[in-house]
């Protein structure tokens, strides 16, 4: 029996059903969570019944490991500790999902870029990127920019009205400390025309 988190009642789950809408099931075998914790990961153990999901959290980050380990219980499920922004990682993925992950680079000390460069330098056939749209730390536009150059294709970018927005009173934005309400999320699901 597996056990994995209810995440029916949650617009990530919404979302990301409506995102991954073009992609089959049983094509999507191997998967990368990059960022993970008990929602996303849950949500693709949910999604691609036959999918093994390496769960990638920064080496250290009991705050997600521990809820990983607790949480869920499936065997198609390994917690993985890798800082993105540094290791390469080796093998191919069908589908790599970064949920809620490029808003924390400066958590860790690393630059918003570092980041998102590590996570689009995996071997994966597809992406789904999905963050908060009002997150000062998430560049959108330098998302859109570098895709287009870099031989990504946007399958779906979409917008989503976030019904419970949060209130981020101080988030570290180069010196400065902002602060912003999480009213939308934005995803893509993206094909990597870069690998076979
Ligand atoms: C807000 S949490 C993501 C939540 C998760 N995707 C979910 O929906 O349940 C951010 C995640 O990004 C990871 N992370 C941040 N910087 C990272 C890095 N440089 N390398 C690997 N993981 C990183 C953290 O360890 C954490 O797992």
């Amino acid at each position: 029996m597996e056990n994995i988190v209810d995440t029916s009642h949650l617009v990530h789950d919404k979302a990301f059903k409506c995102l991954i809408k073009k992609l089959k099931d049983e094509e999507i075998k191997k998967v990368l969570d990059a960022g993970s914790g008990k929602t996303s990961a849950s949500i693709l153990l949910k999604y691609f019944k036959e999918a093994h999901v390496d769960a990638v959290i920064y080496p250290g980050d009991n705050r997600k490991k521990n809820p990983l380990e607790n949480a869920i219980g499936s065997d198609r499920l390994e917690v993985v500790e890798v800082d993105l922004t540094k290791s390469c990682v080796r093998k191919h993925y069908d589908l790599c999902l970064a949920m809620l992950t490029l808003g924390e680079a400066q958590n860790f000390g690393n630059s918003f870029e570092s980041l998102f460069h590590g996570i689009m330098d995996i071997k994966a056939h597809w992406f789904v990127l999905y963050d908060i749209l009002e997150d000062p730390c998430v560049h959108f536009r330098y998302i859109d920019q570098y895709l287009k150059e870099k031989g990504f294709k946007i399958v779906t970018k979409k917008k989503f009205r976030n019904p419970h927005p949060e209130h981020y009173p101080k988030v570290n934005f180069d010196k400065y400390k902002l602060e912003f309400d999480s009213k939308h999320f934005v995803g893509y699901l993206i094909k990597n025309l870069n690998i076979n």
